[in-house]
């Protein structure tokens, strides 16, 4: 992991990759003022890897300390993010030589990538370039995803927040069926992301404790969709509580593994487009039983919701892409600074460095312990792991229009010094 001397000069490079979170941009303040307080100059790349192929590179010297302080609390990602996915050195070589050519003419040594578990393959393969290519630049992985599917990581930056939101909208949500379900809606679906882990669909679990409580029924990735026992267990609840609030998440399959919404285009890494599985539901519930529903895809509201973040989450994207930065000047290399849970009660956790091989293209999914047999619920495992992840109120300034004083970063370019490259 560690390899020979730091290198004397140069500049660090950050790029934010894959799908943004509430907190992405508290990971790039913790690069950006570890950095500035060692005197090394960031630029980060326009668009994720994109940036660094098309020479599009930002020179993040040019915001002022207290725009880059805003960015602890101001959701999307500040210089943008992509979904590409960089074939192997021996199917793209000139692919990999413009990154080295990049880095080169900017005197890059240091490239932090932040992103998921397809983007800690890339950076694991850029780590490996320099040997290869011969240019010395040190590679860090930086956590970040709401899917919270990254090995190794007790939890992702992100989920905590989209965590929080998920459960406090179930939450709040079950008051409003609750109160209308005499004369009007029986039933609430709420549809939640997560792709193939069922994370963000457990947190929702957060929200109540017991059989009449809500969601009274959470659809995992993890389990074969069952239809007769879905709709057995939706009219139980009805008959029972009055009403029922189901959570699911986007990636819940049928027997012959096909997704119930699947919005039929693809990424660059071969995923599915997902999401209108609670429409579906809705319907079957509204065929089979009769039902009146009303459903929510809150899509992009839940992994950009900032106003609803983790306070735990905000501090350890914040701390990801600080020790990110004192790795990289230590001289490490292909690691990933990792979230480790020293205590559940109270919660304590560190951040350590761990081998990018040991996360790149893995996915970490609900241990089955985490089920209910049924396979509706949570157990009180899943709790424990998961009640800490949504602790606190990360604050936020209001101005006076009543919107969040989030911060537009003026983003000024860096000029380019070679030809245009065609990718
Ligand atoms: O990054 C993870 C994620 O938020 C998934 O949960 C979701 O399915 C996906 O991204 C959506 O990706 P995109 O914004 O590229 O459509």
């Amino acid at each position: 992991m560690k390899s020979k001397a730091r290198p004397t000069a140069g500049r660090l490079l950050y790029a934010q990759s894959g799908g943004v979170t509430a907190v992405i941009n508290a990971t790039a303040a913790g690069v950006i003022q570890n950095a500035r307080a060692h005197g090394i100059k960031v630029y980060a790349a326009r668009n994720g890897i994109l940036g660094a192929l098309r020479e599009e590179l930002i020179d993040t010297g040019k915001e002022t300390a207290a725009a880059i302080e805003a960015l602890r609390y101001t959701p999307g990602g500040a210089f943008g993010s992509c979904r590409y996915k960089l074939k192997s050195l021996d199917a793209n070589r000139a692919e990999y030589e413009r990154l080295i050519d990049v880095l080169r003419a900017h005197e890059i040594r240091w490239f932090l990538y932040n992103g998921g578990n397809d983007s800690a393959d890339t950076a694991l393969k850029i780590s490996q370039l320099g040997k290869a290519m011969g240019y010395d630049i040190r590679c860090i992985g930086v956590p970040k995803t709401v899917d919270n599917d990254l090995a190794v990581t007790d939890c992702c930056p992100g989920f905590g927040s989209v965590a929080k939101y998920t459960a406090v909208s179930t939450l709040e949500a079950s008051l409003d069926v609750a109160s209308m379900a005499d004369t009007s809606t029986k039933v609430f679906i709420l549809e939640v992301m997560g792709r193939h882990a069922g994370w963000i669909a457990a947190a929702a679990g957060l929200a109540g404790e017991g059989a009449d409580a809500a969601p009274h029924i959470i659809l995992f990735p993890e389990r074969v969709f069952d239809e007769a026992a879905f709709i057995a267990k939706v009219k139980a609840t009805v008959e029972r509580v009055g009403w029922c609030t189901v959570v699911a998440s986007e990636g819940i399959r049928n027997a012959e593994g096909q997704f119930l919404a699947e919005a039929g285009t693809r990424d660059a890494f071969g995923h599915s487009q997902l999401g209108g599985v609670a429409p579906v539901l809705a319907a079957l519930v509204k065929d089979k039983l009769g039902y009146k529903y009303h459903w929510a895809l809150p899509d992009y509201l839940q992994r950009s919701a900032r106003h609803l973040a983790s306070k735990t989450d905000a501090e350890q994207a914040y701390a990801v892409g600080k020790a990110a930065v004192d790795y990289a000047l230590a001289g490490m290399n292909a690691v990933m600074p990792v979230i480790v849970r020293t205590a559940d009660a109270p919660y304590r956790w560190k951040i350590e460095a761990a081998a990018l091989d040991k996360i790149a293209n893995r996915e970490k999914k609900m241990p089955p312990g985490f089920l209910t047999r049924d396979g509706f619920g949570i157990t009180a495992a899943a709790r424990k792991y998961l009640a800490p992840l949504i602790q606190g109120e990360a604050a936020l300034p209001y101005g006076r229009n009543g919107l969040p004083k989030y911060v537009q970063l003026k983003n000024v370019a860096v000029a380019k010094k070679l030809p245009d490259f065609a990718h």
